[in-house]
């Protein structure tokens, strides 16, 4: 098994590109079972999860090819509407196949997708909205059994919770529904206009992303397409927060900072420089890294979920105390007491950390609990003096391309090793 060794308390320099959003490719390989003919997906990235979201599609009879970040997605025939267990395990996310598989076939079955590494990951938001336009859905065995029997129809629908995937899943479902479908208290996302993108070019109608209410008008057929997928802002706040953590100064390019502007302020609150041009964009750490005020995850475009991590990394090695507000996931911080092992000062309750800026972390082996608090041990080893030996890094490769030769070449000295 691999993990990852790090040499840390070097400072990182140099200029990187960021890779396309995890979060955007897997709505749009999905959505790309809606289209009966050839859809060209540029700037998808290597992860574990697309590889995944690739065998759901080639187990549903749709032939996929990848060329460097390329990949083709023929959707002319399709054979299945069943995801097999094993991939849904390897994927929670592959809920999100649900709405697509049922706009093509009229039925779906999926295994239930249970809980996961930040809590219980309910679906109930996906399952009502589907059945409001028109699908019989029955749970048997672990299994979902989902049938449209008169085909798919426009509904108006109001979220409790602007849930991310439960508007993807309904953007799918609607994109070829008959009639019209409202989606208020939509989830805002930026991925969310992405995969909006992605099906209008298909011949797909749909408004509003971005803003509280979708407006999906179904069209009849959808066509094969090209599409570029944009970068990802949770990977490009990672990479910034390795720059910091270290005291460097690094381009990062092909990002687009307009979709991380509540993570910039907080890396500015924490005295790093950040110059933006454009889609590239400069950070300069300070001295030293000062607290910040209390940073609350919130829907987009408030601070990001995923980003917390990252940020409660940073701090870590901050001057003073900062305080960190978990709101959209129950169970995010189990990655806090692997940080602790790095010489790092984290109490947490509920849904707060608190977090006490230490003057330097020191290397220690840990283990990846989850994809981004992974990513935060990543993090602190780079900050940290000594070695640190991250395991469990299977998380870690679900959301980053090549982290490791990415920060080789911003002059970290980390590098696989197989244990
Ligand atoms: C997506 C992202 C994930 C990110 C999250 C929040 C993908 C593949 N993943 O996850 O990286 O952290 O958005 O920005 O895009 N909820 C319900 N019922 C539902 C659906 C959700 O109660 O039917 C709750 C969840 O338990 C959670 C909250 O809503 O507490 C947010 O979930 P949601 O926005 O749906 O996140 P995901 O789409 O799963």
């Amino acid at each position: 098994m691999s993990e990852i060794l790090i040499n840390g308390a070097k400072k990182l320099f140099g200029e990187i590109d960021i890779q396309g959003a995890k979060n955007s490719v897997l709505p749009v390989l999905a959505a790309t079972i809606l289209c009966p003919g050839e859809c060209v997906v540029h700037n998808c990235p290597h992860l574990s999860d697309v590889e995944t979201s690739l065998k759901i599609l080639t187990q549903l009879g749709l032939r996929c090819e990848r060329q460097d970040n390329t990949v083709t997605v023929n959707g002319v025939h399709i054979s299945g509407y069943k995801i097999p267990e094993n991939l849904m395990r390897e994927m929670r996310s592959s809920v999100v196949f649900l709405g697509a598989i049922i706009g093509r076939t009229g039925k779906a079955v999926i295994s239930s997708p249970g809980g996961c590494e930040l809590g219980p990951r309910p679906i109930d938001l996906h399952l009502s909205s589907l059945r409001r336009m028109g699908v019989t859905i029955s749970e048997e065995h672990g299994f979902l059994y989902c049938e449209a029997p008169e085909g798919l129809k426009g509904a108006e629908i109001h979220l409790s919770f602007p849930s991310v995937g439960a508007t993807e899943n309904i953007i799918l479902a609607a994109a070829t529904a008959k009639g019209l479908t409202v989606i208020h208290n939509a989830a805002k996302e930026p991925e969310i206009s992405d995969l909006a993108d992605f099906l209008n070019s298909a011949g797909a109608r749909i408004y509003g992303c971005g803003s509280d209410t979708v407006y999906i008008h179904g069209a009849e057929r959808l066509s094969g397409t090209e599409h570029t997928i944009i970068p990802d802002r949770i990977v490009a706040a990672t990479y910034m927060a390795c720059a910091a953590v270290t005291g460097g100064k690094i381009k990062i390019n092909s990002v687009m900072p307009s979709h991380m502007v509540s993570v910039l302020s907080v890396f500015r609150e924490s005295g790093c420089s950040i110059e933006i041009s454009g889609k590239s964009l400069i950070i300069t750490a300070p001295k030293r890294l000062q607290r910040v005020p209390t940073v609350r995850s919130m829907v987009h475009p408030g601070f990001p979920t995923d980003a917390g991590p990252l940020i409660i990394a940073m701090l870590c090695v901050a001057d003073g105390t900062s305080v960190f507000v978990e709101n959209i996931f129950e169970n995010r911080f189990r990655y806090a007491d692997e940080l602790i092992r790095l010489g790092a000062k984290i109490k947490t309750e509920g849904k707060i950390a608190v977090i006490e800026g230490v003057s330097s972390l020191s290397g220690a082996g840990c283990k990846a609990t989850d994809l981004r608090g992974g990513a935060a041990l990543v993090c602190a080893g780079l900050a940290a003096g000594g070695t640190t030996t991250i395991g469990e890094i299977h998380h870690i490769e679900r959301g980053y391309d090549d982290i490791v030769g990415t920060l080789k070449k911003l002059g970290a000295d980390i590098e696989y090793t197989n244990t």
